[in-house]
């Protein structure tokens, strides 16, 4: 039997990870959105891509969360996302409000699902959703992590000129303002960037990385990123539903890793078929230490307004 992923949210995040995972023949892809006929259309207008595309998938969509039941792993971007101008944490209280009320419903259709958050402010949000949930850490994850640091591997592979394939980063903490690239773990083709970028050019693009959503909204006006974040959501799917035990940086829920306890923020953890399998703890400079502790410390700033 196939395998299922629902998305809730059928907007363009959600819209284009069904375009992903249906491009990929990963799973049957369920739609879910308020909006009467939006789901029910992207989903139909995909679905007929598949004899071109060749493959073999159900997409179908729906208001009502009963299509839902039953599935391997949920996907929720549903929230607003940002307008120019304004911050990832200017929308806590409304999409916290939209989130419990998703998250109740689709547990009563999937109890044994894994949920792949994506909605903004990222790390608060994932944290709410573990709340409302009720299951174990290993099957709530937040999407953050892989988009952070593939903007950061684009910006190095641009700068140097290389494919993109020969290069690796990691972005860890919380996905805003105080999210923490990490060079000395970023590499080409296996060489440290920090021998190949000199350190003020290095910072720039640390910087850019940092600032790479709202450079999407800026040009956009009405609305954030879409492409990035839904290719980086269907990794974290396919590292799951293909039990690959891939190493990628999630938000994942830590209990004293890092020193940090009882927060969401972004780590390298392990993926496959359980969820998150283990959370890898690498080392720190006192420098990137501190730089993720101030990141944990906005994630508890947010998640105390909302109570979570
Ligand atoms: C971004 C938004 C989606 O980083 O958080 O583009």
């Amino acid at each position: 039997m196939r395998k299922k992923v629902s998305i809730v949210g059928a907007g363009n995040v959600g819209a284009t990870a069904a375009h992903w995972i249906a491009s990929k023949e990963l799973a049957d892809v369920v739609l879910i959105d308020v909006v009467e006929g939006v789901p029910q259309g992207k989903a139909l207008d995909l679905a007929e891509a598949m004899p071109i595309e060749k493959r073999d998938v159900h997409v179908t969509g729906a208001n009502d969360y009963a299509a839902t039941a039953n599935s391997d792993i949920v996907v929720i971007t549903a929230g607003i996302p940002r307008k120019p101008g304004m911050s990832r944490d200017d929308l806590l209280n409304t999409n916290f409000k939209i989130m419990s009320d998703v998250v109740q419903k689709v547990v009563a259709q999937s109890p044994e699902s894994i949920l792949i958050i994506v909605s903004n402010p990222l790390d608060a949000m994932a944290q709410a959703a573990f709340r409302q949930a009720g299951f174990n850490r290993e099957r709530v994850i937040g999407m953050a992590g892989v988009l952070d640091s593939a903007r950061f591997r684009t910006f190095i592979a641009e700068e140097l000129s290389v494919s993109v394939e020969n290069v690796t980063a990691f972005v860890l903490g919380g996905h805003g303002d105080t999210m923490v690239p990490l060079p000395r773990y970023s590499t080409v083709a296996g060489i440290p960037i920090t021998e190949l970028i000199a350190p003020e050019r290095l910072e720039q693009l640390v910087q850019r990385t940092r600032d790479g959503g709202a450079e999407i909204v800026k040009h956009l006006k009405t609305g954030s990123a879409y492409y990035a974040p839904s290719a980086a959501t269907v990794e974290m799917v396919e590292a799951i539903l293909k039990d690959k035990k891939k190493i990628l940086p999630c938000a994942a829920y830590l209990e004293g890793e890092y020193g940090i306890n009882g927060y969401y923020i972004g780590v390298p953890c392990k993926l496959g078929a359980a969820g998150i399998e283990q959370i890898v703890e690498i080392k720190l400079t006192a420098e990137e230490d501190a730089a993720l502790k101030k990141s944990a410390e906005s994630v508890k700033e947010l998640c105390a307004v909302i109570g979570v």
